[in-house]
């Protein structure tokens, strides 16, 4: 079928541009960074054990400077049991045995600080895991006692108190409570956990949680941390009383219950515990941050946890979870904007996480396709991979485009997809177990990366171990192969985001190109850049201008910019 090109005027008119926001004023480094995300446990294994560890992040972070990065967000590599992949964590202030001890990590921190790189970690503050040695004192001692106050222990219902204290119902499936035997035996106490039954959540209320997490901030900022990504920061604190809830505890519903906020997300005295983190933060020099991991609706409402006593940054999920609609995300861009500019805060973008479909894979789905809750397994409807490919670079290209800070997630450089075939006996996540595999969970997004074609676990670990299987596609896709290939998925990030620092995009502004000059387009101008991705099924001819970047061909290009293309051009 020929495809017809859509003529368009050659020059752009300006008469066309709308503006809705100006270029940073702020000079911090946070306001424009682009953060990368490291799930130490994928990341790279030098002792070869099969699972990553902080000597492999170390030996490569060479690659990230070169990738064109500003800092790196690892993800837990604490002590822990690993039943929620870290996020389960039994010692604030060390490493685990797994990844490797302190003295690697702060190897780790000398090697960033040479290569000019930040690094931020992860602070799991709403829950520990059950290994803990506070909560094992707290099961040690008796109802009501000063060390259970320090999570949320209450008494069952029914006469025999055998029925949870509440309805609440875990993030990851089932019950948000688990009932406990007690010293001498007897069925005893109910405790609170909104994700595993592993996890204990903290009782915020209690000042020694307070003054616990500041001593743990302290540990991390004295060893050289630049800041943290602050773990289901909206959970903190839970309505008194604990109130029965219509929804998940995730709020992923609140059908039934219109007009109602989710007992256990957002109260308002959560406020109160970030003004204090953010004033030991502003005990350090080197404006360290903390950046809100936060389900937050709607925008404005998330803009309130940034303001200038607060976080920092909160990770845009609306801008995440928005379908692949020039409509839809012209809308979330703008209200992202809007929301945070009324706060002076930057906006954040992102496209891919530990927890959820990459987005290479989800692109390729139809938006709102049936899945197995957060992941797409086998048994669900796979993934157009050259779409989602194609989707992916043009999406990656236009969200480096944007004003703010952008987080990206290990892999996508490479356009990596999720393992959707990944065999049940595989799956470690929570999620796949409570929910007896009715939601397979996020190990497809987890799978140890590939850095060498043609070796063993694609040069993921010397001794070819790999915690997860690596699906056998990806050794086409290994960092080796994608360096040596001008076109590659690798050196379109790379040139993006060297152009993205020399032209200042990272703190520019953003005026949509209005009309009906680019059919089925996405267009804004950042200073002198034209930033268009195009949805349509047809190509669009570019205006004048210097071509600098094209997702289809990785470089320059050509004056044509086809379907799911996104393309950079300086204006003239
Ligand atoms: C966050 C993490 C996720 C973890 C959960 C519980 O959402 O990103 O991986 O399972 O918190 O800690």
């Amino acid at each position: 079928m020929s495809q017809a090109i859509v003529d368009t005027a050659s020059a752009l008119d300006p008469s066309h541009l709308s503006f809705v926001h100006a270029k940073s004023e702020g000079s911090q480094w946070w306001r424009s960074a682009v953060i990368y995300q490291i799930y130490p446990k994928s990341f790279r294994d030098l002792n070869g054990d099969g699972f990553g560890d902080l000597a492999g992040i170390t030996a490569e972070l060479h690659s990230l400077s070169s990738l064109g990065v500003d800092a790196v967000w690892l993800s837990p590599f604490y002590p822990s049991p690993q039943r929620d992949g870290g996020y389960d964590v039994s010692d604030y202030c060390n490493v685990d045995p797994l990844f490797g001890n302190l003295a690697d990590f702060d190897a780790l921190i000398d090697r960033a600080n040479h290569l000019g790189l930040r690094v931020i970690v992860d602070l799991v503050p709403n829950h520990c895991s059950d290994e803990h040695p506070l909560f094992q004192a707290a099961l040690q001692a008796p109802a009501g006692s000063p060390e259970r106050d320090l999570f949320i222990f209450r008494d069952g219902r029914g006469p025999a108190g055998d029925e949870p204290p509440n309805n609440w119902q875990s993030h990851f499936g089932g019950p948000a409570w688990s009932r406990i035997t007690e010293s001498d035996g007897r069925p005893g106490q109910w405790y609170l956990h909104l994700f595993d039954s592993s996890q204990p959540d903290f009782n915020w209320d209690s000042e020694s949680v307070r003054t616990e997490f500041e001593r743990v901030l302290r540990f991390w900022l004295d060893r050289g941390v630049s800041g943290f990504r602050v773990d289901v920061a909206h959970a903190l604190v839970k309505a008194s009383g604990l109130p029965d809830w219509g929804g998940r505890a995730d709020g992923g519903s609140s059908e039934g219950f219109p007009g109602h906020e989710a007992p256990m997300f957002g109260q308002p005295e959560i406020h109160n515990i970030f003004r204090r983190w953010r004033d030991v933060l502003a005990e350090y020099d080197g404006e360290r941050i903390l950046c809100a991991e936060a389900s937050i609706d709607p925008l404005p409402r998330l803009a309130n946890w940034v303001r200038e006593d607060q976080m920092h940054q909160a990770f845009n999920f609306a801008y995440l979870h928005c379908p692949y609609d020039a409509g839809a995300l012209r809308h979330v861009i703008d209200s992202s904007l809007r929301a945070f500019d009324e706060v002076g805060a930057p906006t954040t973008w992102v496209l891919s996480n530990h927890d959820v479909v990459r987005h290479a894979s989800r692109l390729g789905l139809p938006f709102g396709a049936p899945r197995s809750g957060d992941g797409v397994g086998p048994r669900d409807e796979q993934p157009d991979s050259d779409l989602g490919r194609r989707r992916a670079r043009a999406s990656s290209l236009f969200m480096l485009g944007l004003p703010g800070g952008a987080y990206l997630y290990q892999g996508e450089e490479l356009g990596l997809p999720d393992h959707t075939a990944l065999a049940d006996e595989h799956r470690q996540d929570p999620t796949f177990h409570r929910t007896a595999g009715e939601r397979v969970g996020r190990d497809g997004c987890r799978v140890p990366l590939p850095w060498r074609s043609g070796k063993s676990a694609a040069g993921f670990s010397c001794s070819g171990g790999s915690w997860l299987p690596q699906p056998e596609e990806w050794h086409e896709l290994a960092r080796d192969r994608q360096e040596e290939d001008p076109g590659s998925h690798l050196q379109m990030y790379k040139a993006g985001l060297a152009l993205r620092r020399d032209l200042g995009l990272g703190a520019g502004s953003l005026s949509w190109v209005d009309g009906d000059q680019f059919p089925n387009c996405l267009a804004f101008v950042n200073g002198n850049v034209l930033v268009i991705m195009n949805l349509g099924q047809e190509p669009v001819v570019l205006p004048d201008g210097v071509l600098l970047l094209n997702s289809g061909t990785g470089t320059a290009g050509g004056r044509e910019l086809g379907p799911d293309q996104t393309a950079w051009l300086e204006l003239a």
